[in-house]
């Protein structure tokens, strides 16, 4: 049996006959289903909606596509591991099954985290998992097909930090997914812990927290190709839709395509794999002069304002926007720090307790990324 591709159905149905429930193949929550469902929905929809939040936003292919094509050369004769997610629904399975062979893959490995329900979207309440191991065409035809996809039962629930997810890490080579952003933390201290490549979807605060700013400020980590401003948007659970349909307007919490309600988040791609555009030399061309790039009160550095505006011949620290990092190459800059209120890898010390490090002139500015050039 094949898996026709854009709708991996029919591996749908052969899960389902593993597992005994239904699974509708469908990212997004239809509009129109949504606005009708709203009247019949009550506190518990909402319930389970303020529960799931952006823990279930799951990935589309377009955006799966757009970044990994700059990392093709990565991913010859290496293990695959999504390890948060329902093979039933995730792009990011899809995505590589379909692509073995053009990557060279050695090996794809998907697991789920308590995913025997039969709801659209795991609703976390089993406490068994599967996981699917898949190591390629067998028949030359070079679509995935039922017969070719190993499908296992996992002991526990799937949790990425369970013993048995983590044997299935320790033979993973790359790590690809959107992992829950309530364990973002966690789930890359496991990534660094150990020492897998990986590429994964995270909220653009995550940048800002002490143990990831520290990791790409050593050039462990880095943002990936996609530009930070690009809009991306996830299917979500109808419960959720229902949510931002009544609470937000659209173009804020949600989008609507085609008729399905797409979740928005804050979302950036980070990665500790290289690709070519990480090497690229920002062009700078602006003189420094003392008016345009003031130092702030409380922190020894200038303030520029514009990534495309950072001087170019001016050898200090300098405080430039979070977006920086989308431009960053490690050649041409060196990363000092971080401030917003207080610097992103020391947090308060008695020094800068009760002092904003990014004012000027008593006036705050967003945060900051602290860098100087190299060269
Ligand atoms: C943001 S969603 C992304 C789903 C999928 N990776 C995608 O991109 O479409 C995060 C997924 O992680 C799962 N999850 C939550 N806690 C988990 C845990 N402790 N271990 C593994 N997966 C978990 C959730 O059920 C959810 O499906």
């Amino acid at each position: 049996m094949k898996l026709r591709r854009g709708s991996p159905t029919l591996l749908v149905n052969a899960i389902e006959r593993f597992t005994p429930f239904f699974y509708p193949q469908v990212i997004g929550s239809d509009a129109k289903t949504v606005n009708h469902d709203m009247a019949k929905s009550g506190n518990e929809n909402l319930r389970k909606a303020n529960k799931a939040k952006n823990d279930e936003f799951y990935t589309q292919l377009t955006d799966i596509e757009n970044e990994l094509m700059h990392y093709k050369d990565h991913f010859k004769g290496k293990t695959v591991l999504c390890n948060c997610d329902d093979p039933r629904v995730s792009n990011f399975f899809h995505y590589f099954s379909y692509n073995f062979e053009f990557l060279g893959l050695k090996k794809l490995i998907a697991t789920c985290y308590k995913n025997q329900n039969s709801e659209l979207f795991s609703t976390n309440n089993s406490e068994k998992a599967i996981y699917l191991e898949y190591t390629g065409d067998k028949d030359g035809d070079k679509i995935p097909s039922i017969e070719e996809i190993g499908i296992n039962h996992l002991q526990g629930d799937g949790d990425f930090r369970s013993k048995e997810c983590i044997e299935l890490l320790k033979q993973a080579d790359i790590v690809v997914t959107n992992p829950p952003f309530s364990l973002f933390r966690e789930y890359v201290a496991q990534l660094i812990e150990y020492d897998k490549k990986f590429l994964i979807i995270g909220n653009k605060n995550a940048i800002t927290y002490k143990e990831i700013f520290q990791l790409i400020k050593e050039n462990k980590m880095w943002i990936g190709n996609t530009p930070m401003s690009k809009d991306l948007l996830f299917g979500i659970p109808d419960n959720y839709a229902q949510e931002l349909l009544s609470t937000k307007k659209q173009g804020s919490g949600y989008k609507i395509e085609n008729g399905k309600v797409l979740g928005r988040a804050q979302a950036v791609w980070f990665t500790n794999m290289d690709f070519s555009k990480r090497h690229e030399d920002l062009p700078l061309f602006k003189p420094y002069n003392e008016t345009d790039y003031p130092k702030y009160d409380n922190y020894d550095a200038i303030n520029v304002d514009k990534t495309a505006d950072i001087p170019c011949d001016y050898s200090g620290a300098m405080g430039v926007p979070i977006t920086f990092l989308d431009k960053y190459n490690p050649e041409q800059f060196e990363i000092l720090d971080g401030i917003g209120r207080y610097s992103m890898l020391d947090g308060p010390t008695e020094e800068t307790k009760g002092k904003y490090l990014t004012t000027i002139n008593g006036e705050p500015k967003y945060a900051r990324v602290i860098i100087k050039k190299n060269r």
